[in-house]
């Protein structure tokens, strides 16, 4: 049995991870060099086309005598989840900063993760073939965050493969042989899943003791489901059968179990009749954002459900739930874990499972205080009260790091206050940059704040964040009526503070995008039970004269009065017909 080294890549977006991972793979003949072709661990199509990680993949490679199991993952905050995950499964973490760029803000909290699972650290500084590659400097970065000597740093390239083989020996030097657990009893901890309609439920497992063979009977320890390994294997990165996994290894076992939702990661997968404790699990994080997801015809309603549970598999952070709303049916309330999860989700809906699906505005929860003393956790607009009926409503907060040079902080000033940030400590890093350190309502985060500080700064700050405590806020909820009537799926919870203007841009677009109905019809922003904005869409115009000839205006005006009387009984029967992608529009 070869000698195991586990381990992940970290690193802020973009920092070459993926790309890295290639030349691991070359270097060590894991894909034939015909075979190769770029990121080759981002499988999926989504991944491909935005050049971003989405989901974790691990791979198994054969280096100088030694099995090295490495297992890459996504950059983005909005996955960290995954990264969690993969870093459980494993011993160290190559800690990788692009030499062009320099420390980031999510270079510091994958590292105080990384450090939290009390991984070995191997840092190392990338794209050093680049022209704008700042090698010195950076390492000089890296070294005060690390609190190691510039000597300890090793420099490679993703695109030359330079430093690629010093960088495994290091792997192999440095990091620890997986620790097992003593006991002949099959016992692996589940950090992933994939569903395929041909083989069912597929786990990817670490083996934490014994070992486990194809025809094996096993069972989820949580959730107590049993089942025969139809298939055990390893990642090259394609899957690729092995007579047995053994302890240390990381692979995967074929279940067969094609019902979804009985088993969630951080369950264990063990031989029958195991009969030690059950792991504590990971942690599901908790949903940081929400949106409804409606098929567009209700006739797809089964189907949705199908695809959602099939995609909680694959993405264990989704949370849903059962709702229905008055016009579109029946549909979802989603948790997501930050708005590139929403989209990314959403999207996959659409392309993996083919479906035409309606995604409500986004929102967070709010923990209201009722007036009658209860306490509500409300996470859809529609369901927050009206003022009247609220004692104190609570709301999230965020703490958010942010590291650009010092000539552009006065660049983004404007924006903290403007997003009602609180600047905590600001210090600062390198030579000349400074790491600002604020507290924020989530809230505003959710308003495109990170988009808006990187254009601020062209491009020059980074950022990262995490979930503080509940905070007073002070909110309420704007409606938007179209002809007299509350459109549910437009409504919003918005800080009193910029509540006129919310009201007034929502009308407007609103306005601009909705067809003309057969009568006139007000389109109003409603809040705290009075309306701030209206404009009013006209009447579509049929020309109900022009088949006659001539100028015989008595006829006409008794075709006009027709017509008049027709629209007054149609806007007092008063339903406008919102088209499906107004509703989108609405939401974009
Ligand atoms: P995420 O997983 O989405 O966080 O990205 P990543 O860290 O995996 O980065 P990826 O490998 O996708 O590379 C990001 C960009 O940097 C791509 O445009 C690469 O072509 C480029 N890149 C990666 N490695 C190198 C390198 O060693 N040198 C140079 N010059 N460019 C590189």
């Amino acid at each position: 049995m070869k000698d195991i080294r586990n381990f992940t890549i970290i690193a802020h977006i973009d920092h070459g991870k993926s790309t890295l991972a290639d030349r691991m793979i070359e270097t060590t003949h894991t894909v034939e060099k015909r075979k190769m072709k770029d990121q080759v661990l981002d499988s999926m199509d989504l991944e491909r086309e935005r050049g971003i990680t989405i989901k974790m993949q691990p791979v198994s490679m054969e280096f100088e005598g030694h099995l090295l199991n490495l297992i890459d993952t996504p950059g983005h905050i909005d996955f960290s989840y995954e990264v969690s995950r993969a870093l459980k499964a494993v011993e160290g973490s190559v800690l990788l900063v692009d030499a062009t760029q320099g420390v980031q803000a999510q270079t510091m909290s994958v590292l105080e993760m990384a450090r939290g699972f009390g991984h070995t650290i191997i840092p190392v500084v990338n794209k050093v073939d680049s022209p704008a590659a700042r090698v010195e400097e950076v390492k000089e970065e890296v070294a005060k965050l690390l609190e190691c000597s510039k000597e300890d740093i090793l420099e490679t390239s993703g695109k030359t493969g330079v430093g690629v083989e010093a960088l495994l020996q290091e792997v192999i030097k440095k990091i620890p042989g997986p620790a097992i657990e003593k006991s002949s009893n099959f016992k692996s901890l589940v950090f992933d899943f994939e569903y395929s309609n041909h083989q069912g439920m597929i786990v990817y497992i670490r083996v934490l003791g014994g070992s486990v063979k194809k025809r094996d009977d096993l069972m989820f320890k949580i959730a107590g489901k049993k089942f025969v390994a139809n298939d055990v294997g390893v990642f090259r990165p394609d899957p690729q059968s092995v007579e047995e996994l053994r302890e240390g290894e990381i692979g995967y076992i074929v279940t067969g179990i094609k019902e979804s939702g009985v088993a969630s990661v951080g369950d264990t997968v063990v031989g029958e009749g195991d009969t030690s404790k059950p792991l504590s699990g990971y942690e599901k994080p908790s949903p940081v954002v929400w949106a409804s997801i409606y098929p567009e015809s209700q006739d797809d309603f089964d189907e949705l459900k199908r695809a959602l549970l099939k995609l909680e598999l694959t993405d264990s952070s989704l949370t849903f739930e059962e709702e229905s709303s008055g016009i579109l049916g029946r549909g979802f309330r989603c948790g997501f874990l930050g708005m590139l999860h929403l989209e990314i989700a959403s999207e996959r809906l659409r392309r993996e499972f083919n479906l035409t699906i309606v995604v409500t505005v986004p929102t967070i929860t709010y923990e209201v205080l009722t007036k009658k003393g209860d306490i509500k956790n409300i996470y859809s607009p529609v369901s927050f009260p009206d003022d009247g009926d609220i004692d104190e409503v609570y709301e999230p907060w965020a703490s958010v790091k942010l590291l650009l040079p010092s000539e552009r902080l006065q660049d983004i000033m404007p924006l903290l206050f403007e997003h009602e940030g609180v600047v905590m400590e600001t210090e600062t890093f390198g030579d000349n940059r400074v790491a600002v350190v604020l507290e924020m309502p989530l809230r505003e985060l959710m308003r495109r704040f990170f988009e808006k500080i990187k254009t601020a700064s062209s491009g020059y700050a980074s950022v990262s964040y995490k979930m503080l405590d509940n905070r007073k806020a002070d909110v309420t909820r704007l409606d938007i009526l179209v002809a007299e009537e509350p459109v549910p799926a437009f409504s919003r919870i918005v800080a009193k503070r910029s509540i006129q203007d919310e009201a007034e841009s929502a009308v407007h677009r609103l306005h601009k995008i909705l067809p003309r109905q057969q009568f006139a019809a007000k389109i109003q922003g409603k809040a705290s039970g009075r309306i701030l904005s209206s404009e009013t869409l006209k009447a579509l115009r049929k020309d109900v004269t022009g088949h006659l000839y001539g100028g015989d205006i008595s006829r006409k005006k008794k075709l006009w009065e027709k017509q008049k009387k027709g629209k007054k009984r149609l806007a007092a029967g008063g339903k406008v017909n919102i088209p499906p992608d107004v509703f989108m529009k609405m939401i974009q």
